[in-house]
């Protein structure tokens, strides 16, 4: 759809009106959040926003998020409204509510909110994408062999079901000497004439790395400038374990399309997630699942086609959703918003840098993520000499620290320290590392 076509569609749709009055409620909500920045003078006041243990230190945040307090006070909101009155919270609430978080979460990563489409979790997005990606013969989806169960299964059960060829490659020879230009050449050696779509995993959960993923769009944008329209290369970037952690804008990044679950690193409502697809993108996707989007629905009940219409329109899955928690949405990114993007970077990269060096240092560990913040974000795998990564884990939780073993066929164990750690919580986790043993 040409730039046109996409503003008589928002002025027609009424999406641009109501992205405007919404825009002045969003702002309000911001306001209300505000005081966040003054009243919480310290990282530990912050925490106290959350109900997480106080008993345990959370090295495993990112697996699924604890709800902070704005984010379950909406929750109850919708909670009460929709058991006093369902159908009519419902009519209600459910446009206003739907706009106000695709405007909270297209005001944070900086793109437009009718290019959002939201979902479950990532690997509904997943899922969705990559089943209903419009191929043609020959044409094939190149990904890596360092993406999480999620990636690789929505690809393989594609294959299987449409014979798509799917190709594998690995971007790196050893994490003890992996740069950007390696994964950069890498890739750019994989892509063959066939290649349609490029899948990878921004921040790999396996072993902490994280991909360069500007330099790999701009590789692939210098392929696709000797190529037709209609083979151009689609960038798609499962986004989960740098949203909330890294400080990007959409717009800049370069990727065509970011999936991620918002309900990790993002303090969304569990269950919650979005697909933002770059508006050229967004027509190589087939819907799988009905959207319940008013205007589709309206139509349909016209006897009319709604195939002129966006097809992000369409990438909202339909079907009743727990809204008290999908309409809660809007909190948390209003959240990280009013503590500051490059803040909650900073800070992640602090705590990962204090956790990483003094692992680095200790004889009984190999660090396997990289000390790099260019190729890494906020999550560090090691192993302990002697032991399984599931001994690791134990007797960490053993002395109330909290950490995950990479759900992988070679796992590690894995620390991840974010907003809700302090440097006090890293300095007694690598206490109790130094002292671990296999006996
Ligand atoms: C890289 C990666 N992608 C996807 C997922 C699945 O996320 P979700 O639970 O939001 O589907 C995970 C972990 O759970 C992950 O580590």
């Amino acid at each position: 759809m040409s730039d046109i076509g996409r503003r008589d569609f928002l002025v027609r749709t009424g999406l641009a009106l109501g992205a405007a009055v919404l825009a002045g409620a969003y702002d309000r909500a911001l306001a209300d959040q505000r005081p966040l920045q003054n009243k919480f003078s310290s990282w530990d006041e912050l925490r106290t926003q959350f109900r997480v243990s106080p008993k345990l230190i959370h090295l495993a945040a990112f697996f699924l998020a604890s709800h902070p307090r704005p984010v379950r006070e909406a929750i109850e909101r919708h909670r009460a409204g929709l058991d006093a009155d369902p159908i009519g919270y419902w009519y209600k609430h459910e446009k206003k509510q739907e706009a106000r978080v695709l405007r909270a979460a297209a005001d944070y990563l900086g793109v437009e909110p009718i290019d959002i489409a939201l979902t479950d979790s990532t690997t509904m997005g997943l899922g969705l994408l990559y089943s209903g990606l419009a191929l043609r013969k020959g044409q094939e989806i190149l990904t890596t062999t360092h993406d999480h169960y999620s990636t690789e299964t929505a690809l393989r059960l594609r294959a299987e079901r449409t014979g798509a060829v799917v190709r594998q490659i690995t971007l790196y020879r050893s994490l003890k000497t992996v740069s950007p230009g390696e994964i950069v050449d890498s890739l750019r050696n994989g892509i063959t004439p066939a290649t349609r779509i490029v899948a990878v995993t921004w921040v790999h959960s396996s072993t902490g790395l994280k991909l360069p993923i500007h330099e790999m769009a701009h590789a692939i944008q210098s392929i696709n400038r000797s190529r037709g329209e209609r083979d151009q290369i689609i960038f798609c970037v499962d986004g989960v374990h740098a949203l909330g952690v890294e400080d990007f804008r959409l717009t800049e990044l370069g990727c065509d399309f970011l999936i991620a679950g918002t309900h990790k690193w993002m303090f969304g409502p569990r269950g919650t997630g979005l697909v933002w697809g770059h508006p050229q993108a967004w027509p190589i996707a087939q819907a799988t699942i009905p959207t319940f989007n008013t205007q589709v629905f309206d139509l349909w009940m016209k006897n009319a086609s709604s195939k002129g219409l966006p097809q992000s329109i369409h990438m909202t899955p339909g079907g009743f959703h727990s809204f008290e928690h999908r309409w809660a949405l809007d909190e948390a990114f209003v959240f990280h918003q009013a503590i500051g993007k490059s803040k909650v970077t900073q800070r992640i990269y602090e705590l990962n840098q204090q956790l990483k060096q003094g692992l680095a240092v200790m004889p009984h560990i190999t660090l396997h993520t990289p000390l790099s913040q260019d190729l890494s974000a906020g999550i560090v795998c090691f192993e302990v000499a002697g032991m399984t990564p599931r001994q690791i884990v134990e007797k960490l939780r053993q002395r109330r620290i909290v950490g995950s073993v990479t759900p992988y066929a070679t796992q590690y164990a894995r620390l991840a320290p974010s907003l809700l750690n302090s440097p006090s919580e890293l300095e007694t986790t690598l206490a109790e590392i130094r002292h671990l043993r296999s006996s």
